[in-house]
């Protein structure tokens, strides 16, 4: 099968010019000008950008959490991914404690398998790691494609990990080309925060908010950066949401210490003032990190201007108001956390960032899709446009509007964060290795299109110091780590 794509501005994180592409099969192969191939399919792209398929790096489908299950599953949750121009999604499996790391990962293939629209791949949360883990940690990263793990300092009794722990895996992760990604709020402080609010009679939803503090948050980022540095490992910062823990970040990154981050829409668009709607409709966006003062929103823009934050994902983790948030409607605490958002990203970030001109169309594509692709080990097959890569492209209408809302969008949940938002930017027509499974708007893949994507070890770019020629990762000194390293007993 060959596809022609036509007329089109190619950009990515770092060109920007006009061409066509040809595609055989699921692969680029040629890209220049006034190609005049034959094809089974021409795509005419005039006035419209084409961009690589977004990718989303943190999304929870089908995922028990809360006393529930997340309103998406791999079916729905990927083809509404695909309405919103992201074609590759990098989702969590959870090992439960107790429970073997790699049956884990079996449990969540079987949910995926022969469901998604678009590619995916797997980070493991890690609840339990002893030295009788170590041995799967390795195999996850060297025979299954799974080389991310995601650690809790939150939800004490549920998915939290202890220093200990936290350092263990680190310290395997760093020594194999793994990565470890971080929910870094201090939980144990937080729940007796809760505990005096509950005690209080404080029960609406809005003390969701009230009861974590950016100050946890901040606390969280600064002991995973110092454990990191310990363990000699690099780490990433998930759902980064206020400036106190932006702070964090920055002040290792101008160090060179090897510490990435993303955030998510929710934080760069939404404020703690949701949390005070009528009634009990704060509970939408019960999420945790919690929803910050607004004057943080315009902080983490210029975090991702100055790449002090390189990607935005979603932390896309549905509950319908209706029958899962009401869980929580006498006891904020038992409201499951969590938010839809995994379609509306492309939008936003291009409607705020280069509609309003905080960032530029190179760093759009960086922060949604080219960033993540090579955090995360997908790096060139996915996140750019380029010869061998993967078709995964995005014919994105720079010009349309759109007014988001749960009337018509795709995720399997009855409300819309952003319902009411008018934004610049919609993705017109999406491919997803070759195969158009969005067409003028309209769902023309089927369930099963999509594959498992094993990832290589990660691929991290240089952080600003490294870039000024001030550290490499490998030979930083002086590093009190660096000593450390002749005792490690875990790698
Ligand atoms: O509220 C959230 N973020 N729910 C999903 C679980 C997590 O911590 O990422
Ligand atoms: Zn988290
Ligand atoms: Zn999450």
């Amino acid at each position: 099968m060959k596809t022609l794509i036509k007329n089109g501005r190619i950009v990515t994180a770092v060109d920007d010019y006009y061409a066509d592409i040809l595609i055989e099969d699921e692969k680029i192969s040629v890209i220049g000008t006034s190609l005049t191939m034959e094809a089974d399919k021409i795509i005419d792209a005039k006035g419209k950008l084409v961009i690589p398929g977004g990718i989303d790096a943190h999304t929870h489908l089908d995922m028990p959490f809360g006393g529930t299950t997340s309103a998406d599953d791999f079916e729905t949750g990927t083809r509404a991914a695909a309405h919103g121009g992201t074609t590759t999604i990098i989702d969590f499996a959870i090992q439960n404690k107790g429970q073997a790391i790699v049956e884990a990962l079996d449990i969540w293939h079987k949910k995926a398998a022969g469901k998604t629209a678009i590619d995916y791949g797997f980070h493991m949360i890690v609840t339990d790691f002893t030295d009788d883990h170590i041995p799967e940690m390795k195999q996850m990263i060297d025979r299954e494609g799974v080389t991310s793990f995601k650690l809790f300092m939150a939800y004490p009794g549920v998915l939290l990990a202890d220093d200990a722990t936290i350092f263990r895996a680190m310290s395997v992760a760093g020594a194999r080309g793994g990565l470890i990604c971080m929910h870094a709020e201090n939980g144990v402080v937080i729940n007796e925060i809760v505990r005096n609010a509950l005690a209080k009679g404080y029960t609406a939803p809005k003390y969701h908010a009230l009861t974590r503090p950016t100050k946890a948050e901040a606390e969280g980022v600064y002991r995973s950066i110092a454990l990191s540095e310990m363990a000699e490992s690099p780490v990433y910062i998930v759902h980064l949401s206020c400036y106190d823990a932006l702070k964090k970040v920055k002040e290792a990154r101008d160090e060179g210490v090897p510490v990435f981050a993303e955030t998510c829409p929710q934080y760069l668009f939404l404020d703690y003032s949701y949390y005070e709607k009528e009634g009990f409709e704060g509970a939408k966006y019960v999420m945790t990190p919690a929803l910050r003062e607004k004057w943080n929103q315009e902080e983490l823009w210029t975090g991702l201007r100055m790449n002090d934050l390189q990607t935005v994902s979603t932390d896309h983790c549905p509950f319908c108001f209706k029958d899962q948030k009401h869980l929580g409607k006498d006891d904020f605490s038992k409201i499951p956390n969590g938010g839809p958002g995994v379609e509306n990203r492309m939008s936003l970030v291009y409607n705020g960032g280069v509609v309003q001109g905080r960032i530029n169309l190179n760093r759009f594509v960086e922060i949604t899709s080219t960033s993540a692709a090579k955090i995360f080990g997908l790096f060139p097959r996915k996140g750019t446009i380029a010869p061998g890569s993967d078709a995964d492209i995005v014919i994105f209408d720079a010009d349309k509007k759109m007014t988001i809302s749960a009337a018509h969008h795709h995720m399997n949940v009855d409300y819309n964060c952003y319902e009411g938002m008018e934004v610049q930017g919609v993705p017109e027509t999406v491919l997803s290795r070759g195969k158009v499974v969005i067409e003028n708007g309209k769902y023309t893949g089927k369930a099963g299109d999509g594959q498992f994507l094993k990832r290589s070890t990660v691929n991290l770019g240089p952080t600003k110091a490294q870039e000024d020629g001030k550290f490499s990762i490998v030979n930083r000194e002086p590093r009190e780590a660096r000593r450390l390293s002749e005792i490690k007993l875990h790698v």
